[in-house]
């Protein structure tokens, strides 16, 4: 069986390392991969350390699009992934997530009548301004087999008219939802106890351990928007100064890019003179974990980090109006705390005070397995 899939932003690297070691582990010469890199992603920062670290196979290709509006990007992408679509002619096509790639790929296959496998399928914010809510819709409407990791997801693939009891053959029209897991969660059951000997990240920078906060922020509207930057870069002082807490704040790039501008001036003076806050370039996968793992409590606005802050026990708050991961403040492992200033600062006091608990949500760390195993039973001949 011949699959291709497709990557371009930080976090499909990332799922992309369990999906192709899964295939290099049970499935060898039953599952043959094409990895397309559309490029979306670009810096070594942010894309070849995973794949050196991670053991991702080199993608065959790379179609090398870089940054650009929406419109362009997705664009290129289309075109790109249609021509190596055509050569390839594959069995299904694999997508993860919401991002731009995602997009671009679940449309080029659906157009070519080619399968789409939509991993990460079902999350939903219900906020439309958000550009990976509308890639996520138009990418789930053309997808035959959408592998969903949490029970919210497949309500809400419910809620939009799909069939959860559809039979097999699948099809666009008659696609089959599987209840999966969470392929984020298969790597840190994988890397997790390995991250300790292969980094020392936490003596490198520094911190103390379990006595820091580890920040993340990169949202469009967190990162271009004067008022909400500087509203949750003034929490992040306020709770560091006033508790003594140091905060790591791995910076994405599209951040670093527009704090000056986008900071209000004290603010950015503030933040970099801080002795307790610390802004660093984006770390590696191994790194990141440890620093989450080590971490007291996590602020960020990223999908993927809000997920591994529950694998990890941590408490968390969401530099966000809304969460698609809604398990985690059901719990009450986590609160929406939007950028104010004020509801960050109550968030920190009340979640630091409060004993938390974490039941399992996202699966036993095997779904990259399961969804192997349902690609190869669900190729049509
Ligand atoms: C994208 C995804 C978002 C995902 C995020 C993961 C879309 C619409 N958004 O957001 O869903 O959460 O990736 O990290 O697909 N840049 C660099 N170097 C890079 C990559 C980006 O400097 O290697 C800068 C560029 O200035 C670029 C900006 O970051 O314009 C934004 O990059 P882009 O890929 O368009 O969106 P992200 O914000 O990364
Ligand atoms: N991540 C990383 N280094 C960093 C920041 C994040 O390896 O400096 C990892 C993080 O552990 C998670 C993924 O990147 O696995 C999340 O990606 P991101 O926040 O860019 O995107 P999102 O999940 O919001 O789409």
């Amino acid at each position: 069986m011949k699959i291709v899939t497709i990557v371009g932003a930080r976090p499909q690297i990332i799922k992309a390392a369990a999906l192709s070691r899964a295939i290099r582990t049970n499935y060898q010469g039953q599952i043959q991969e094409t990895i397309v890199h559309t490029g979306q992603h670009y810096d070594a920062n942010m894309s070849q350390v995973f794949f050196d670290e991670l053991e991702i196979p080199a993608p065959d290709i790379n179609l090398n699009i870089g940054s650009a509006s929406h419109g362009k990007q997705t664009a290129q992408m289309l075109k790109g992934i249609e021509e190596v679509l055509l050569k390839v002619m594959p069995d299904f096509l694999v997508v993860f997530g919401d991002t731009n790639s995602t997009l671009a790929g679940a449309l080029a296959g659906a157009k070519m009548h080619i399968p789409i496998v939509h991993i990460e399928a079902g999350l939903r914010s219900y906020n439309k301004s958000m550009p990976e809510e509308i890639n996520r819709i138009m990418c789930d409407h053309s997808s035959t087999l959408l592998f969903v990791p949490t029970k919210a997801g497949i309500r809400n693939l419910e809620k939009e008219g799909f069939r959860l009891n559809a039979k097999a053959p699948f099809t666009i029209d008659n696609p089959g939802i599987f209840h999966s897991g969470d392929i984020m969660f298969d790597n840190l059951v994988h890397f997790g106890n390995l991250a300790e000997q292969r980094s020392d990240i936490i003596q490198k920078l520094d911190l103390n351990p379990n006595n820091f906060i580890l920040c993340t922020i990169h949202r469009d509207n967190n990162t271009d928007i004067q008022e909400r930057l500087t509203a949750i870069f003034s929490a992040m002082l306020k709770i560091a100064n006033e508790h003594g807490q140091q905060v790591v704040i791995p910076l994405h790039p599209r951040t670093s890019k527009l704090l000056k501008d986008k900071l209000a001036p004290a603010v950015y003076t503030a933040i970099t003179n801080s002795k307790l806050v610390r802004i660093i370039p984006p770390v590696s996968y191994i790194e990141m974990i440890l620093l989450e793992k080590h971490s007291t409590l996590i602020l960020s606005d990223s999908g993927g980090v809000q997920k591994e802050a529950y694998f990890f026990h941590k408490p968390l708050i969401i530099a966000r109006p809304e969460t698609e991961w809604v398990e985690i403040v059901e719990n009450g492992a986590g609160v929406i705390a939007d950028a104010s200033e004020q509801r960050i600062y109550d968030a920190y006091s009340h979640l630091t005070k409060t004993a938390l608990s974490f039941p399992p949500v996202f699966g036993n760390g095997r779904a990259a397995i399961f969804i192997c195993k349902t690609l190869l039973e669900n190729k049509q001949l």
